[in-house]
């Protein structure tokens, strides 16, 4: 028998809800020989509130053996900002190296989306996942006094930027369109601009099937609202890919259908997979949260652990649920059931 061994980080506010449908059609959607087992650990607000723990190296240690992590929502209005982003999330992004934070945007039907009806919008962002201004390289000097200076430094390694830009043009390869577009801001960052640049075009000589294009980031907003079929694949550092990656959900359906990866792909450490969304503390318990972003990213867990069969019935499900949703509103526990028995097929 074949087990997936997946440790769940609910979290906070709506976290645990949305969590929950997720294991739902998780369950519904695998072979019968295939056991799910699952492992809780408190980890988010609740915990801090009590603890003043975000993360222990045990717990950390704790993680790595599991086959994926599955994780809800984190925060609420009571933490500092940071503590949490920096204390758990980017800590397990960053201890278990997943350097490709993979974030599909695909046009679902009936969605709330301001480009509704418009051409197929169909893309998937690759955002480095593990440098970039988020690696905390900083510092301030004279805090507090009108003369105070605060440095962010990004920063781009030629080791970091060819595994994700590798990776990025072997998913174009793997796509009917086969097109890769590289998003930055080489006019202004010359430095790491240029080095994502030259790393871009050295590494896509490897992929004469894939076609190339460039965009400053600002550009690629314009785009993304005015012409976002235009994309395939796109790759980007990890600041840009934060912000285009909202920007892409808000126009392609909205944030309660945002999916991502957190991915390790050479396996060392085991990949995350949440929804894009927060914690949304305001509708907690209220039954109103859309668990969809949560179940397309069991999709990609699925899709990551070598179920494409049942990632793809999962991707279905959500495709002619959302179809048919009619007017009136579902809980949250309604569309889990849903999604879960039209995806056991
Ligand atoms: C995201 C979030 C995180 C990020 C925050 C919460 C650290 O916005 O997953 O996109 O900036 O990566
Ligand atoms: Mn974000």
């Amino acid at each position: 028998d074949r087990t997936i061994d997946l440790a769940v980080i609910s979290g906070d506010g709506i976290g645990p809800e949305v969590v929950a449908q997720g294991l739902k059609v998780l369950t519904a959607v695998l072979p019968q020989d295939v056991k799910l087992e699952t492992h809780e650990y408190d980890l988010g607000a609740k915990r801090w509130h009590a603890t003043g723990e975000t993360l222990t190296d045990a717990e950390l240690e704790k993680l790595k053996s599991h086959h994926a992590l599955l994780l809800g929502a984190i925060g609420d209005p009571g933490v500092p900002s940071g503590v949490l982003e920096r204390g758990l999330l980017l800590k397990l992004r960053f201890a278990f190296d997943h350097f490709v934070n993979l974030r599909p945007s695909k046009l679902f039907p009936n969605t709330s989306s301001p480009l509704a009806g418009r051409p197929e919008i169909d893309f998937v962002v690759v955002r480095e996942g593990t440098e970039g201004p988020y690696v905390g390289n900083g510092g301030t000097i004279r805090k507090g006094t009108p003369h105070e200076v605060a440095n962010e430094v990004s920063v781009n390694t030629a080791y970091g930027v060819e595994r994700v830009v590798r990776d990025a043009y072997a998913r174009a390869q793997a796509r009917p369109r086969k097109k890769l577009t590289l998003v930055h801001k080489n006019n202004v960052l010359v430095h790491a601009g240029h080095l994502w640049k030259d790393t871009f075009d050295r590494v896509g000589r490897e992929f004469p099937e894939v076609s190339t294009d460039y965009l400053h980031v600002d550009a690629a907003t314009i785009f993304l609202v005015t012409d976002p079929a235009r994309f395939d694949v796109i790759v980007t550092d990890n600041l840009f890919g934060d912000i285009i990656t909202d920007l892409a959900a808000a126009v392609s359906g909205g944030i309660g259908l945002a999916a991502s990866g957190n991915i390790n792909p050479t396996r060392e450490f085991p990949s995350m997979f949440e929804p894009v969304h927060g914690s949304a503390p305001d509708i907690a318990g209220s039954g109103k949260a859309d668990p969809t972003a949560t179940v397309l990213s069991v999709a990609l867990l699925l899709r990551h652990l070598g179920f494409e069969a049942e990632a793809a019935r999962v991707d279905e499900a959500v495709t002619v649920d959302l179809a048919e949703r009619g007017e009136a509103p579902r809980t949250t526990d309604e569309i889990g059931d849903a999604l879960a028995a039209r995806a056991a097929g």
